[in-house]
């Protein structure tokens, strides 16, 4: 018995039951383990997010120190990692090198093939800890510079861009990435988050998931759109180009990275964050073009195709006043999504059964085989 075929996309089709996050995408709400994003963003750290995601409560002090020293002890690379990153095509893609380079990781796992929850949540934070690493390394590696060796006394989002640039991040820096690492941490059953689970759920392995969570955040559909909106950015060029420029583009009928939204039909609670950071970097950054030029295209779309900007339409104005890569922000992505990647791994594997759903079969079914030389 198989039941009616969902629309395209499985829009609006629930598939399972999760504890880790809720989107009202009505009313813009997004909620952690019940925990509203606005009160995280105020209040917390990506330290305890990350905790909260894992273990669905928030951590006692005591808790949130032994995981902010495990998370800042663990975040140096086997040797053998920063040989492969060595010998791989500087102009390969920064989310191609992180797929590989995340898989090649589980080769050196110091706990094996150990499949119990306490080992998952150790790897978890294990794999937590070095993807910052990685991302920075290459970062530096493809431009012939040496790895910045990772800080133990910075918190997690400091001690990412004190890898990128070899400098300590001005407070608001520091501050900034802390709140898009909450931010982009979790967003209930996305693409690359089903594509984790699909791949645990059948006994395999934590780091596959996280390879299969990689490979589906790269789209532009999902977390590449980042690089898509810079790269709109930098076409525009200048503030006064910004209208004219939109408004061809959509009488094209081109698709505007970083707006929309399947869930939600309302501006998403991401967004507005995100877009006080990006005027904010501006300023310090002494170079508001960005910030502006994007006030401009948020409100062209949205009067022309009543689209809202997405999570990942200021974070790339955002990143970029930072003075970092393009190419890199959505690398920066998986380095807050691993944390949801993994809870919701953890949550599959607590609870598993096979994901296989079914396609209906529209082919033919009474083609006469023809033998090829009558073909
Ligand atoms: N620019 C122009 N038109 C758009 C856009 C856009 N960004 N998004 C949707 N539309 C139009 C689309 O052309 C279609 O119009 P029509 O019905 O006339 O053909 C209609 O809206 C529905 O689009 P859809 O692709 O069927 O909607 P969806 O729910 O499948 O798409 C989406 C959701 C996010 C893939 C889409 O809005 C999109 O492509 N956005 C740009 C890429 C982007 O920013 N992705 C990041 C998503 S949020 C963060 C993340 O998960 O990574």
């Amino acid at each position: 018995m198989t039941t009616p075929t969902p629309g395209k996309g499985l829009e609006d089709v629930v598939v399972s039951t999760s504890e880790i996050c809720f989107i009202d995408g009505d009313r813009g709400r997004l909620l952690y383990r019940g925990y509203d994003i606005h009160d995280l963003v105020a209040h917390s750290s990506f330290e305890e997010t990350a905790y909260l995601l894992w273990y669905g409560s928030l951590p006692s002090r005591a808790e949130l120190e032994r995981t902010r020293r495990a998370l800042a002890t663990q975040r140096r690379l086997p040797p053998k990692i920063l040989t492969l990153l060595r010998s791989l095509p500087r102009r390969a893609n920064p989310m191609d090198v992180l797929r590989t380079v995340v898989s090649a990781l589980g080769l050196y796992d110091i706990e094996g093939d150990d499949a119990s929850r306490e080992a998952n949540l150790r790897r978890a934070l294990r794999i937590q800890a070095q993807v910052p690493t990685i991302v920075a390394a290459w970062g530096r590696l493809r431009r012939g510079k040496a790895p910045v060796p990772p800080n133990p006394r910075l918190s997690l989002a400091a001690n990412l861009l004190y890898m990128l640039s070899g400098r300590k991040p001005t407070p608001l820096a520091a501050k900034a990435m802390d709140t898009a690492l909450i931010l982009h941490a979790d967003h209930e059953l996305n693409a690359s988050t089903f594509a984790a689970r699909v791949t645990v759920a059948t006994l395999s392995d934590m780091y596959s998931g996280v390879v299969s969570g990689i490979g589906a955040l790269k789209g532009p559909l999902h977390g590449g759109a980042n690089v898509g909106v810079i790269r709109m950015l930098l076409e525009i060029g200048e503030v006064d180009r910004a209208e004219t420029w939109i408004k061809n583009a959509l009488a094209q009928k081109k698709r505007i990275m970083g707006f929309g939204h399947r869930v939600y039909h309302t501006e998403d609670p991401r967004a507005t964050h995100l877009r006080q950071l990006s005027e904010q970097l501006g300023r310090e950054a002494g170079e508001l073009k960005w910030y502006e030029m994007s006030r401009i295209v948020e409100r062209v779309v949205n009067a022309e195709k009543g689209l809202n900007a997405n999570v990942d339409f200021y974070s790339a104005s955002t990143y970029y006043s930072m003075g970092i890569d393009p190419d890199l922000y959505t690398p920066i992505f998986v380095v807050s999504r691993v944390s949801g990647w993994t809870a919701h791994i953890l949550e599959q594997q607590g609870n598993n059964r096979l994901i296989r759903p079914r396609a209906e079969y529209v082919g033919p079914r009474e083609a006469t085989y023809v033998p090829l030389d009558r073909r």
